[in-house]
């Protein structure tokens, strides 16, 4: 029986193959686009990367709604810069993520479906311009926390994305942290609206890192496969570490009354997000899940053409490369 052989073969070849994934992932090595992956670690890096596209690309309506209201040129230059940068973000993590065998238009579909998240932060309403501020300051820095551990993703392609998109997060932490010191340093009526934005973002920007350790099942593997770094309450601790003097340099309140230093831990003690809301928030029940949707999926429907034209203009391209060939 000829055959008969292939299948303990195959059995032993996949055997060698996992070893040497197991090897690449203990020496700290990256794993590239052809190398043999658990199927598991295939979807686990494709619905990551994808959420995290899905939630630059969403991420930028809430402050893309201020861009023709910003009170100066300067300022809707500036805003306009930084919702492009989050579409340029989002195209990379797509590219990223088509390497692993996903395909594009599959991600925009599960996307408008529901099928495929996208970070509950951007289902909140920015209500006025200094939520642009805060949304700087607060949901790029938790962003920044959270992302420069990935730069050391054990996914290479995820990885090396990742610097790029860091360095500019950094700088439009920066620019939020510049518009809201402008503001604090205005009128009573703008410190007032930065302290309110502040009151609204705080909490949901403490979600952002997911829920807590004990809650959080895939959190293990993601970190054996050194996918991930650490932990999120890990994360979320290091975010209020940072922000705090942030705020007070800022002179604005951190809504939070446990908030205080602890000597012993060496670290800021605080308060539990409200995860009843966030539970809501993720399945589909926030304040503004419905509207983000429906948005992409009309601005997906009304590019429709754009598609159509690009498609016809390669086989144009091609079948002109075949004819001189
Ligand atoms: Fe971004
Ligand atoms: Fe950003």
């Amino acid at each position: 029986m000829p055959g008969a052989a292939t299948v303990p073969e195959a059995g032993l070849a996949e055997a060698a193959l996992e070893q040497q994934f197991e090897r690449t992932i203990a020496r700290d090595q990256r794993v590239e686009p052809r190398d043999w992956v658990p199927d598991a670690y295939r979807a686990t890096m494709v619905r990551q990367i994808a959420q995290h596209a899905h939630s630059e690309i969403i991420g930028m309506q809430p402050e893309g709604t201020w861009i023709t209201r910003a009170p100066s040129l300067r300022r809707k230059a500036i805003l306009l810069a930084k919702v492009q940068d989050e579409a340029g973000h989002g195209l990379y993590l797509y590219s990223a993520c088509e390497t692993l065998g996903a395909d594009r238009a599959d991600l925009t579909g599960w996307l408008i479906s529901g099928r495929q998240k996208y970070s509950s932060i951007f289902n909140y309403p920015a209500l006025s311009f200094a939520d642009t501020g805060v949304i700087g300051w607060l949901v790029d820095g938790a962003a920044i926390c959270n992302q420069v551990p990935l730069c050391r993703c054990s996914y290479g392609p995820y990885a090396r994305a990742m610097i790029r998109i860091c360095k500019e997060e950094s700088f439009h932490q920066r620019q939020g942290y510049e518009q809201l010191m402008t503001m604090m340093n205005g009128t009573a009526a703008q410190q007032e609206m930065v302290q309110g934005a502040v009151d609204r973002w705080w909490w949901p920007s403490l979600m952002m890192f997911g829920p807590p350790d004990a809650a959080s099942p895939n959190t293990a593997q993601s970190m054996a496969w050194k996918i991930k770094r650490h932990t999120n309450d890990e994360l979320r601790q290091r975010f209020v570490d940072m922000t705090v003097p942030q705020a007070e340099a800022l002179g604005v309140r951190l809504p939070d009354p446990d908030l205080r230093w602890n000597p012993t831990r060496g670290h800021h003690d605080f308060g539990a997000p409200d995860w009843a809301e966030f539970r809501q928030v993720v399945g589909g029940n926030g304040p503004c899940n419905a509207q983000r949707v429906a948005h992409r999926k009309a601005a997906h429907e009304a590019g429709a053409w754009v598609r159509e034209a690009a498609a016809a203009h390669a086989a144009k391209q091609a079948a002109r490369d075949g004819a001189v060939a």
